[in-house]
């Protein structure tokens, strides 16, 4: 089994990355020595794996479970509120931990709860998707939607463990598969070229779910959101650097209305932009930037989103969190491996990379 920590001092926690672990009796004791455990799963994942967990966590425990209906859509405080009040209805005390038994929309949201129920209790992350494995189980952001917008109410709060049973990538739709693959890739390009070449080179093996490769794939990407995330927990910083074509694929997804494109795709199309961008500023070479490009796509996954405009792009990358003194702040390439935060571009190269990369309609609205 590939083990390895999280370091946040008191606050520190494993993740563990094995096929078969959502029935370990051994690791769940270990890892959720609480009597009373809530498992807060979804409508989807519940019927193919939570019996197995319930078998695994054994017969001597206070076990309750929540089951939400599927989808982002239901990321919602009203759904914290209704895992709040079977913690409220069941008596449990600070002792108690929740199981987040899905993909980052269970993990975020029963994270959450466990944040605010009497001030924060343990919970552990048993992610699902491919995403949720390197990516949403691990650093502790949780929360939930608003109306007004994705992620606006959470808390950071740390998991007491992270327990990443790559079989469950199995039953995983070949979509979901590919989306994950997008943070993946951000990765390798973020600071580890070694790795991203691994993956160019591994690609074939990962897509057939090959478990050697996922493994290792899994294991290199929580390694390095793990430094990341020990050395700046509330991104102050380099957590910044995480979100390498994310300023872009939000763009992208909140200008198709959250409807049309999954997470990692939108980021997929915004690793390309972000490598466009660095081309179009003479940080990275044509040769690199059509490396990410072909990787992305033979990954399965879009190197464009088709529909958006450069203008409605722009409009809607101008309400980034990132925003800094009205200058949209971009993660760009220095090279393969080598990310950096800048609000120093010239204005002509972002538009000409949105003009490059969005849709087929042309021109600035
Ligand atoms: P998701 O949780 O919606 O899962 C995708 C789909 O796959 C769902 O229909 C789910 O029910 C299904 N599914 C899950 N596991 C399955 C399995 N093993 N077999 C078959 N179907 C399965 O989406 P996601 O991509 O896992 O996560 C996206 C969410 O994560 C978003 O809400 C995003 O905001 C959040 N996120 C959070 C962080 C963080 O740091 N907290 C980071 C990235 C993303
Ligand atoms: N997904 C970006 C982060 O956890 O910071």
């Amino acid at each position: 089994m590939d083990t390895l920590n999280v370091e946040l001092g008191n606050r520190s926690y494993p993740i563990l990355i094995d096929a078969g672990l959502i029935g370990r009796a051994d690791v769940l004791e270990r890892h959720v020595p609480a009597r009373d455990v809530l498992i807060v799963s979804n409508t989807r994942v519940a019927p193919l794996y939570l019996a197995a967990l319930a078998a695994g966590l054994g017969a001597g425990r206070r076990l309750v479970e929540v089951i939400l209906p599927d989808g982002e859509a239901h990321k919602t405080l009203a759904n914290v509120a209704r895992v709040l009040d079977v913690l409220v209805a069941n008596r449990f005390g600070r002792d108690c931990s929740l199981v987040a038994l899905g993909g980052g929309v269970v993990g975020d949201l029963a994270g959450f709860a466990a944040a605010c129920y009497q001030r924060g209790v343990a919970f552990v992350q048993v992610p699902t998707t491919l995403l949720a494995q390197v990516d949403a189980a691990v650093g502790g952001k949780t929360g939930v939607n608003h109306p007004g917008g994705k992620n606006l109410i959470g808390a950071f709060h740390q998991p007491a463990a992270v327990l990443s049973d790559i079989a469950t990538l199995a039953t995983l739709p070949p979509r979901e598969r590919s989306a994950g693959f997008a943070e993946v890739i951000k990765y390798g390009l973020i600071c580890d070229a070694e790795f991203f070449a691994w993956l160019e080179a591994h690609l074939p093996q990962l897509l057939s779910g090959d478990p050697a490769a996922l493994v290792h794939a899994v294991r290199r990407s929580c390694e390095i959101k793990a430094g990341v995330v020990g050395r700046d927990e509330r991104e102050q910083g380099e957590r910044a650097l995480l979100n390498l074509g994310h300023t872009f694929g939000h763009a992208l997804e909140s200008a198709t209305g959250y409807r049309e494109w999954l997470h990692g795709e939108a980021v997929a199309a915004g690793l390309v932009m972000a490598a466009e961008m660095s081309r179009a500023c003479g940080l990275l070479s044509s040769a690199d930037a059509e490396r990410v490009r072909s990787l992305v796509a033979r990954a399965g996954l879009p190197t464009c989103i088709p529909g958006v405009t450069p203008g409605a792009a722009l409009e809607h990358m101008r309400i980034d969190k990132k925003i800094k003194g009205g200058r949209i702040r971009l993660v760009l390439l220095r090279g393969i491996g080598a990310a950096c935060l800048t609000a120093d571009y010239p204005e002509g190269a972002l538009r000409d990379t949105l003009q490059a990369c969005c849709g087929p309609e042309r021109g600035l609205t």
